[in-house]
Formats: structure tokens, C-alpha cells, sequence
């Protein structure tokens, strides 16, 4: 069964680097779907150079067009003729406050540029400790989605990042993901009446990638830190 192995570069690479990565990553031979992030200025050089893998942008505005000063707005970024959006990392919802219903605009925006989505959700460790991360996922979750046309579902795909596993190298572990994942997916398919792919993020990397993409209900993975060499990126592509 394909996957779908994405790379979220965050704020980092240079052009040169990029450029490299990214055309090596276009020549590997896989069944799987590759997407990557890279920053908004290298987007274009990106989709120039690729011909196999998806790019997408890691960011959008919630607005058309306007005095928005520093923002991108998911028109320019399909002119990029970059294909996918991440929206809602937890690193946008943390250090620039991105809430629901920014989050929805964002959505809404993407889905009339014609962009498909990988939406990202998950509970911080506080509320894991306390027990509420079934809870806080639902409503990231269908706080969003309720709003969106059912007939674009097909254009998303969900990302399951628990904050407490990004960046930290504690990864969640098999039954952690399995029990989100399968949560998540009856959730959407009893008050959505939709099947959502539903990737993992946070400390995923070679020696766990196997195990994870193996997980139930797990649809593919989104990498951070281990997506900016190529020799882990290739091995998470060919651990399955
Ligand atoms: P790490 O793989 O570096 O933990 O990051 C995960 C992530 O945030 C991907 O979007």
C-alpha cells in the first residue's frame, strides 16, 4: 500500500541546499508519495526543478489579497504551481497564535486555489498527562472541518503531531498513534461521513520509520528534522 512520506524543512536550507535535496529526492524510484515543504522563497524554485515529488508551502494567509504586510496568500502560492499547504503546525499555533478560526479561512482559501492540505493537529503534553488528548484532537479537528465543504474532503489530508514528540526525539509510541489515529478516523467517519488520511509527526526518523508506517491507521509520515539530509530522508522513504 502506498504512503505518503512528507517533509516539513521548517526554517531552514539554504537555496543551494535546497535546490540539491530536492533534485535528489526527484530522481528516487518509490511507489510512495513524496511531498515537500520548503520555505515560501524557495517554492518556485523548488516546483521548477521537480518533476515526481509534490511541493507544497508551509504557510498561507487567511485572506485573498490586500495590505497584509508579510503575508502569502494561497493564490501566489498556487501560481508557484506548488501543490499542497501545511496548515495549522503547532509551531504556527503556538508562536504566531494561529487559531480555529484563522485556521478555517486558511482551509477555505487553500481549498479555492485549488491546493490540496495537510492539516495538523495534536495535544501538548499537558493535556496527554491529564488524559484529555482524545478530547482536544476531536475538536481541533472538527472545530475545522465542520465548516468546510464536504465535497473538497477528498483534498485533505490530516497530520497527527503530538507537541510533546516534535523536535524532542521522544517519540509517541505504536499504541499511542494507533489508538489517535483510529480515534480520529471513527470520529470523522461518524460526524463527517469521510475517511481522512491521517499522517505522523514528531521525532519520526530512520530507526522508528519502520515500525510507525507499519502502525494501523497510519497513512504516511511527516518528518521534520530528519527530511533535511538526504540520507535519512531516503531511508524513512524506503523503510517501508
Ligand atoms: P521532528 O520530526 O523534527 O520532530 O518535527 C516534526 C514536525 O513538526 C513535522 O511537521
Amino acid at each position: 500500500m502506498p504512503k505518503i512520506i512528507a517533509g516539513n524543512w521548517k526554517m531552514n536550507l539554504s537555496l543551494e541546499e535546497s535546490h540539491t535535496l530536492c533534485k535528489a529526492l526527484d530522481a528516487i524510484k518509490s511507489t510512495h508519495e513524496i511531498i515537500i515543504f520548503p520555505p515560501f522563497v524557495w517554492l518556485n524554485q523548488m516546483t521548477n526543478s521537480t518533476k515526481n515529488i509534490a511541493i507544497g508551502a508551509q504557510n498561507c494567509a487567511a485572506f485573498d489579497n490586500g495590505a497584509y504586510t508579510g503575508e502569502v496568500s494561497a493564490k501566489m502560492i498556487a501560481q508557484t504551481k506548488a501543490s499542497y499547504v501545511l496548515i495549522g503546525h503547532s509551531e504556527r499555533r503556538k508562536y504566531f497564535n494561529e487559531k480555529n478560526a484563522s485556521l478555517i479561512l486558511k482551509v477555505k482559501q487553500a481549498l479555492a486555489h485549488n491546493l490540496n492540505i495537510v492539516f495538523c493537529f495534536g495535544e501538548d503534553l499537558e493535556q496527554r498527562k491529564k488524559g484529555e488528548e482524545k478530547n482536544i484532537v476531536k475538536e481541533q479537528v472538527l472545530d475545522v472541518l465542520k465548516d468546510i465543504d464536504p465535497q473538497n474532503y477528498n483534498k485533505i489530508i490530516l497530520a497527527y503531531e503530538p507537541i510533546w514528540a516534535i523536535g524532542t526525539g521522544q517519540t509517541a509510541t505504536v499504541e499511542q498513534i494507533e489508538a489517535i489515529h483510529t480515534h480520529i478516523k471513527n470520529v470523522c467517519k461518524e460526524d463527517l461521513n469521510h475517511v481522512f488520511k491521517i499522517l505522523y509527526g514528531g521525532s519520526c526518523k530512520p530507526s522508528n520509520a519502520t515500525q510507525i508506517l507499519s502502525t494501523k491507521n497510519v497513512d504516511g509520515v511527516l518528518v521534520g528534522g530528519a527530511s533535511l539530509q538526504y540520507d535519512s530522508f531516503h531511508s524513512i522513504i524506503h523503510a517501508v
